[in-house]
């Protein structure tokens, strides 16, 4: 199906006119995806910004959570860090605990169709502080319900750990994306991270479910990568993408810039991974393009 959407500023679409009853078109819910892994360094800051740039690139309208108090999404995108004698701008710590709407903390972004809800290190305090408020693991996916604006995938970055802001992250998504480092190691934690996953499933969230693991930092010249890589793919199956991201300086730069790799420099191995990233998932998940860019 279909499912170009109206740009975030214009107004909600209207039913279709000759068909009262047909559902509007578009897509129904966003896919949530929370790009999680326990480990730090592994790759999910930089998936988040980058494969989020290339769907938005490709037309699709795209929120970024940045769920981490080390905010590095935020930073990576140009917004700088603040100073304690600043009036802090809203973030996603101001939406937790509220009344701060989505509505209220977005920004845009240097890319066109990509919004932010930037992160803060006020939310170190998050996880502590939720614990006595009400409805503490559902506030994000909360959040995300009221929002009136379509977005077609939301990604959210989660913190290197499984704390209450990723336990928020958990039970607002639909999917997981598991960045790993073909490494030796890469199976460490991943036996805890896939039972999280059950919990949060039984527990509060039914629809969530391993959307795909992703090969980061990738190279495939190393005999050690390839037998890594081999027993991964025979663990996880087909919810290994295809798709792997090479190591790459480009990658690695662009966040200094303020940019996406894809617009810092397009024609990079990094940024044409990326973009072979965003065709696969949009494959696997069945959602179209727009057949013309939406303009912002
Ligand atoms: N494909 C890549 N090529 C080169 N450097 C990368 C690549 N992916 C990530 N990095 C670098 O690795 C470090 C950790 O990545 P990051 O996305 O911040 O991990 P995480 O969010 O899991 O902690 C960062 O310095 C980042 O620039
Ligand atoms: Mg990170």
């Amino acid at each position: 199906m279909h499912t170009e959407i109206p740009s975030p500023h214009s107004p909600a679409r209207k039913p279709h006119p000759t068909s009262p009853n047909a559902p509007a078109p578009g897509p129904a819910r966003p896919k949530t995806l929370a790009i999680v892994n326990q480990k730090g360094g592994v790759g999910k800051t930089t998936t988040a910004i980058n494969l989020g740039a290339a769907l938005a690139l490709e037309g699709l309208h795209v929120l970024l959570i940045d769920c981490d108090p080390q905010a590095n999404t935020t930073g990576g995108l140009g917004f700088r860090r603040q100073k304690d004698d600043e009036t802090p701008r809203l973030s996603l710590y101001d939406v937790l605990l509220g009344p701060t709407t989505l509505a209220e903390a977005i920004r845009p972004t240097s890319v066109p169709n990509m919004m932010l809800i930037p992160g803060s290190n006020h939310l170190i305090g998050a996880s502590i502080e939720l614990v006595s408020a009400p409805r503490r693991e559902y506030r994000l996916r909360d959040a995300i319900a009221a929002h009136q604006q379509p977005f077609h995938f939301i990604l959210l970055d989660c913190p290197p750990a499984l704390d209450l802001l990723t336990l928020n992250a958990l039970v607002a998504a639909e999917g997981l994306l598991v960045p790993l480092q073909a490494e030796y190691f890469a199976l460490e934690g991943i036996s805890e991270l896939i039972s999280t996953l059950d919990r949060v499933a039984q527990a509060f969230n039914p629809d969530l479910a391993l959307e795909g693991v992703l090969l980061t930092m990738y190279d495939d010249r190393t005999n050690l990568s390839q037998q890594v890589t081999a027993n991964l793919a025979e663990f996880f199956g087909d919810k290994m993408f295809k798709t792997t991201i090479p190591r790459n300086i480009r990658v690695a730069e662009a966040p200094s810039h303020g940019l996406p790799v894809g617009t810092y420099d397009p024609r990079s191995r990094g940024a044409e991974a990326y973009r072979e990233l965003a065709l696969e998932l949009l494959e696997r998940t069945g959602i179209q393009k727009p057949k013309s860019p939406a303009t912002p």
